[in-house]
């Protein structure tokens, strides 16, 4: 007989207490913030679905592995073990290790692509764009156009629009003007929505017809892989680790912060079939992150992911984990948020603009939502919108983005049901408060990466 309650596929051995705080406390820590949910002490949020990177609850096996951890500057067998965990799953030979996710793409962006070339992708994450540009590459984001009508649902709403990119390989990738093709799997900043096996396909295969390196951002790969398993014509029959190192196979390299499905709470990695990419790389990586064999982590860190990326593609495992969100999901919906349509595979996205009419885009509403969701309820989720991906033109004046979300990222194997319970308890009553909020302006605004240490005042 097959039960509908999905149980967390785990016992939980070590606790951390949450510290219950009041909605006058929060008031204060925020405004103290500057309203900038970044700049709280942790311990004074109640549920924190600020990110899902690195704060992954790690496994008995993971921690018994990491007392193995050798701390040798060269040749540890921790990378040993690293590597040939990351070769059997991805086919890839050549592995390097880095301190997180930012660090591959910059080495890999720096040692593959020339200064002035333009790279393209279904969406870059903020640090993959930050990364990019700051190596002189014109970044290009071509999502699919379901990606445009975010309530609206679609299998793989993640997805690159092929049209686009085949458009501009053929007027640029002969002059030398294209340095990579970048699939953002799940695709973070479009909603956490995944790409589906024949998406990725076809991009890899208009990316060998005009001879252009084709990369993945393999961050979430596992949840991608689930959400194939279950959505996509012919795959049902497979496991996720399968299917994982089938879209491996499509492309030349792999960038990875496995601080996400490497069940890791740091690192990350570069692993590619080409030999001279990978001496690039090499040189680079020992430049900043260290010698080869360790890439700016402890060997502790090396065995951790070992297990971990293998935890990641259990199947067990992806049906809790893409369940759990979609309970957030349909939770809201029932409630009548707007929120990016079907729930994404690590986070849920919500709508500020749908859901905050009444506040300009000019007034950053998803940071109004985000700093009016923490005060109310001591939940901390992000901002993706203006004020991550707005720009400041050289006239001083903003360009604003094209979507105003919250994203509330569920870290990995943290939080139980009850936790979910009392958020979609607190969000039904916070619902009824948004008519009174108001915006916010800046009164810090750094120029790179701005939402990072950014202060506001409400206005
Ligand atoms: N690519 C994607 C798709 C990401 O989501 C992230 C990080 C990175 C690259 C960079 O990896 O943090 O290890 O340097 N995303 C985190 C987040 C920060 O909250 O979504 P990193």
């Amino acid at each position: 007989m097959q039960f509908k309650t999905i149980i967390e596929p785990f016992r939980i051995k070590v606790v951390e207490p949450i510290k219950m705080t009041t909605r006058e406390d929060r008031v204060r820590f925020l405004r103290e913030a500057g309203l900038n949910v970044f700049l709280l002490k942790s311990e004074d949020v109640l549920i924190d679905l600020l990110t899902d990177s690195g704060t992954t609850a790690m496994s008995a096996e993971q921690w018994s592995a990491m007392m193995r951890g050798d701390e040798s500057y060269a040749g540890a067998p921790s990378y040993y073990r690293f590597h040939e965990s990351i070769y059997k799953l991805t086919g890839f030979k050549e592995i390097i290790p880095t301190h997180q996710g930012r660090a591959a793409e910059r080495i890999l962006f720096q040692s593959v692509c020339k200064p002035g070339q333009v790279v393209i992708s279904n969406m870059f994450f903020d640090t993959t764009r930050a990364n990019a540009e700051t190596s002189g590459l014109v970044t290009v984001d071509i999502p699919c156009k379901e990606y445009y009508s975010p309530m609206v649902p679609a299998p793989f709403k993640g997805n690159i629009d092929l049209e686009k990119l085949e458009e501009l390989l053929r007027l640029r990738a002969h002059l030398g003007e294209i340095g990579l093709v970048l699939m953002t799997i799940t695709n973070n900043s479009g909603g956490g929505q995944p790409v589906s096996m024949g998406n990725l396909r076809a991009a890899g295969d208009l990316c060998r017809r005009y001879k252009v390196n084709y990369v993945i951002d393999a961050c979430r790969f596992a949840e991608n892989a689930k959400f194939i398993k279950l959505r996509e014509q012919g795959y049902a029959g497979k496991s996720s680790r399968d299917i994982a190192k089938e879209i491996f196979s499509l492309c030349d390299a792999i960038s990875v912060s496995a601080k996400k499905d490497g069940m890791g709470n740091i690192g990350g990695f570069l692993a590619m079939h080409n030999q001279e990419w990978a001496q690039a790389c090499r040189n680079n990586l020992i430049l900043t992150e260290g010698f080869v064999t360790y890439g700016g982590l402890a060997g502790r860190d090396l065995e951790a992911i070992a297990v971990g990326i293998n935890e990641a593609v259990d199947d067990d495992y992806l049906t809790y984990r893409l369940q759990c969100v979609n309970y957030v999901g349909q939770g809201l919906l029932a409630q009548g948020w707007s929120i990016v349509n079907p729930p994404g595979g690590h986070a849920i996205y919500l709508d500020a603009k749908a859901m905050l009419p009444h506040i300009s885009v000019d007034k950053y509403p998803a940071q109004v939502l985000t700093s009016a969701l923490y005060e109310f309820a001591g939940i901390r989720g992000v901002e993706i919108g203006s004020v991550m991906l707005g720009r400041e033109m050289s006239d001083g004046h903003e360009q604003p983005h094209s979507q105003e979300l919250v994203r509330l990222a569920i870290p990995r194997r943290v939080y139980t049901q009850a936790h979910m319970d009392y958020l979609l308890e607190a969000t039904a009553e916070f619902k009824k408060t948004l008519p009174q909020l108001r915006g916010v302006r800046f009164t810090y605004k750094p120029k790179v990466l701005r939402h990072f240490t950014a202060r506001f005042e409400w206005c």
